[in-house]
């Protein structure tokens, strides 16, 4: 962002040369800084964050919503449809429609999307709910994977663990089915997704975190301590920082958010709403994430008062007719007049090449395409994995032959033609290109019986 603004200022430096007297007129307009938002996407886009709200699948139909949806925020959470109630209602079988619904509004308009949540103690199938031991930690790492993969390319950062500490003085973990299968459940998890997708950041998430001086927050500062130390993939830490009467907003919420930065990870407000809507703490809120480099974004839980969990608290930053209340004007201001900080993150963003890439020609190497299946009765998980031969490949075809009674449901990561009988799934945009002896994976879901599958590749 800053270097794209960077070649913008250039470019118009070089359409003045030769304008006479205009030229240092202009040049001191070209240093003054870019011009002010007027929206809060927009805004924080400036300041190099994002600015998001949850956003519910069953809301997008009412175009008072979207209206100001698709005018403001240049990022969404959905509020419920990726938890785990929503993802896997049955185990093993998944369902993403409500969810994709949300990435794909977002998507086409160019927001990009926060993934809320794989794993945690509540919002649990009932099925779920009632596990326990092994049993339940394989299925939370299913869930994480088959999660993961099928939002694999849409889904910027992820709410990996929501939730796992708890409230009070002991600064320890909160007893749940999930923490009873070993202390070790939260970096399993992480591992998990970032095995399923490596490109995205992965987050840690909890509310009353927000006080630098209480348990709680203490207890999560030493566990992304420990994971930094020990190699363990984690990103972000998420703030939802609910403020009202019992958790207030307190002045050392900036020292919280730098004293994680510095651990090196990236910080997000991620479910911000404020009990009755304080103009001055908003832009309290605001100007702490714009003074630490590594705050680079907040979230909104909802978008008008009445979308709001906590609808009688009045805590969003618009009224339930759609207009803007004063706390609105506050961020909008404090986005626009917020320095833009002078240390620079710890992974700086590389530049994007001046060139598009150019296509390799196809590889004679040739694939290979093999299945493993996990089967329940009346349906199955199909995982296929394809390996290129002796050179890279640029694109792959797969042909499975399903037997009688078996018909695709749903599938990720590969267009699909066939839902019986000859089955052919190709590549999508991301996963075509395959080094040689490299392996991509894609899956589907089927109902009926696999038997033994015998998948075929091939190459172009
Ligand atoms: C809330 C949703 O806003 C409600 O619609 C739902 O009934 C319950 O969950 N912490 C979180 C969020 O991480 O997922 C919660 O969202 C609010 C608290």
């Amino acid at each position: 962002m800053r270097n794209a603004r960077w070649k913008a200022a250039s470019r118009a430096a070089i359409a003045l040369t030769g304008a006479g007297a205009l030229v240092a007129g202009m040049a001191l307009f070209l240093t003054a800084p870019a011009a002010a938002g007027t929206t809060l996407g927009a805004s924080a886009a400036e300041k190099g964050r994002y600015f998001g709200t949850a956003v519910a699948a069953y809301k997008l139909s009412d175009s008072a919503y979207t209206t100001i949806l698709n005018r403001e925020f240049n990022s969404v959470t959905p509020e419920n449809e990726m938890k785990i109630d929503a993802t896997e209602p049955q185990q093993g079988r998944f369902s993403y429609s409500a969810a994709d619904q949300i990435v794909s509004h977002a998507r086409s308009r160019g927001m990009s999307v926060r993934g809320h949540t794989l794993a945690w103690h509540s919002q649990q199938p009932p099925w779920m709910e009632s596990m326990s031991g092994s049993a339940l930690r394989q299925a939370m790492l299913n869930h994480v994977t088959q999660v993961a993969t099928h939002f694999r390319g849409q889904v910027v950062a992820w709410d990996v663990v929501n939730e796992a500490f708890a409230d009070g003085s002991s600064g320890g973990r909160r007893d749940s089915n999930l923490q009873r299968t070993g202390n070790d459940w939260i970096e399993a998890a992480f591992r998990a997704a970032d095995a399923a997708d490596p490109n995205a950041k992965l987050c840690y998430n909890d509310y009353n975190t927000d006080n630098w001086t209480h348990a709680k927050t203490q207890g999560v500062y030493n566990m992304v301590r420990d994971f930094k130390a020990r190699g363990v993939p984690i990103d972000c830490v998420g703030f939802q920082s609910h403020f009202n009467n019992e958790s207030p907003y307190v002045s050392n919420y900036r020292t919280t958010l730098s004293s994680f930065a510095a651990l090196g990870v990236d910080v997000q407000i991620t479910e911000l709403d404020i009990q009755g809507a304080s103009a001055a703490t908003y832009r309290s809120v605001v100007e702490d994430c714009l003074a630490v480099a590594r705050c680079n974004g907040i979230t909104v839980w909802g978008i008008r008062d009445s979308d709001s969990w906590r609808a009688s608290q009045t805590p969003l930053l618009f009224n339930s007719n759609g207009s803007k209340k004063p706390a609105y004007d506050a961020v909008l201001a404090a986005l626009n007049n917020g320095t833009t900080p002078t240390d620079p993150p710890t992974d700086p963003p590389t530049d994007p090449p001046t060139d598009p890439p150019t296509t390799p020609p196809p590889g004679p190497g040739g694939c290979t395409a093999t299945v493993s299946v996990n089967q329940w009765t009346g349906g199955f998980v199909a995982t296929v994995k394809v390996t290129a031969g002796s050179s890279a490949i640029n694109g792959w075809t797969v042909t499975i032959g399903l037997p009688s009674g078996a018909t695709v449901t749903n599938a990720w990561n590969a267009n699909r033609s066939g839902s019986s009988g000859t089955t052919n799934w190709t590549n999508v945009a991301y996963n075509g290109q395959v080094g040689a002896g490299q392996s991509t994976e894609y899956g589907f879901q089927a109902n009926g019986t696999a038997g033994s599958l015998s998948p075929t590749c091939s190459a172009s």
